[in-house]
């Protein structure tokens, strides 16, 4: 049986990861129909709205989307896409794996983390008030039990899945003593309901650093929203960039499946994007969906190749280009199959 999902093509690379992934699913057979829904620049030109209720009607109809990045203008224009995206399907978990890749040239071999950043709340709402234009400007950031409580369970509740042994939360207690001492207090409080799991938190300025220096030390890091969409990219950094770091959106409801990287601007239409990060996103999919066959057949052919310095993209120092690391996929599923 067919499952209905949600693709959202998104802005500047996005047309190229997503053709990607479909070649890639098309030759794997996996029982997925796509359905086409539109969202962010293109959207915004069309409609006047970069997040058309269209698409949000459509996610909830399919409850899952895989979602390419949504250029946000820098300083100006309209909001985030994104946010009201997470913040309207109440996908308050924004699961972030960073796993070092065989063969993949990155500071180091062995990191295997995860990162929980909460995903409605904190400053990233982008509540700003302009209190004298071009001089004083203020923002609001919101922190509720709630939101603190189902983040920080759902980070435990991986950890005790995936028999991981320890959950460190991030935080910033010291100076943002009540909004996110509130995180700090109520992450105490549901460690207690975990006994076989060890808790630790450590400020954030600390926590970036010994990400760096020390990344083995981290299994599961939750996190508030800004803090966490920082920190997230660090790791990705540790395992070889935003070209093969993925990404969900998780909610009690819906999940949207998305790479942690945005629309790079830079590359868009060049054929130079790497579609890994969006493909380990779609694989992320793949286990949500429970096609874990799939998955597996997909995952190892993607392995073989980002192994092989020749067909990686040139992120990650190869001379593939987005179509010719993706052909180079579709070929090692044939052989496999
Ligand atoms: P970015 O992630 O788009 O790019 C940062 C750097 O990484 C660039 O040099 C880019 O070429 C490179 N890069 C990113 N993805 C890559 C890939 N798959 N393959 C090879 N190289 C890759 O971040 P930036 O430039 O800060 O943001 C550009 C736009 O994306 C902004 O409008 C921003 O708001 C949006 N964005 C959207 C996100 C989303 O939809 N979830 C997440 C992050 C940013």
């Amino acid at each position: 049986m067919e499952r209905n999902v949600v693709i959202i093509p998104g802005d500047g690379i996005g047309p190229e990861i997503t053709a990607s992934v479909k070649k890639i699913f098309a030759e794997a057979e996996v029982p997925i129909n796509w359905i086409e829904g539109f969202a962010g620049n293109e959207a915004f030109e069309k409609t006047g709205n970069p997040l058309p209720e269209e698409v949000i009607e459509l996610i909830k109809e399919h409850k899952v989307a895989l979602k390419a990045p949504l250029t946000t203008p820098v300083g100006k224009g309209f909001r985030s896409a994104n946010v009201t995206l997470r913040q309207r399907l109440e996908l308050y978990s924004n699961v972030r794996p960073a796993l070092s890749l065989p063969g993949v040239k990155s500071p180091y071999t062995d990191v295997n983390l995860v990162t929980f950043r909460e995903n409605t709340q904190g400053l990233y709402i982008g509540k700003e008030r302009i209190i004298e234009p071009d001089s004083h400007i203020e923002l609001v950031g919101v922190i509720t039990r709630i939101a603190c409580e189902r983040i920080i369970h759902a980070a435990f509740e991986y950890a005790r899945k995936h028999k991981l042994k320890k959950v460190t939360l991030g935080h910033k207690a010291n100076i943002l003593k009540e909004s996110t001492g509130l995180f700090l207090k109520i992450g105490g409080e549901i460690a207690a309901d975990y006994p076989d799991i060890k808790f630790e938190d450590m400020i954030i300025d600390n926590m970036a650093m010994q990400m760096v220096m020390h990344p083995q030390q981290f299994n599961v890091i939750v996190t508030t929203n800004l803090f966490g969409d920082i920190i997230s990219d660090l790791a990705s950094g540790l395992v070889g960039g935003l070209g093969v770091t993925p990404g969900a959106n998780i909610g009690d409801e819906y999940a949207v499946f998305e790479a942690v990287h945005g629309s790079a601007p830079d590359i868009a239409g060049q054929n130079k994007a790497n579609p890994t990060a969006l493909l380990f996103s779609s694989l992320m999919m793949l286990r949500h969906l429970g096609m874990d066959d799939k998955h597996d057949l997909i995952r190892n052919a993607a392995l073989k190749v980002l192994a092989d310095p020749e067909l990686r993209t040139g992120d990650l120092g190869g001379k593939g280009s987005t179509t010719s690391f993706t052909d180079a996929i579709c070929r090692e599923i044939a052989a496999s199959k």
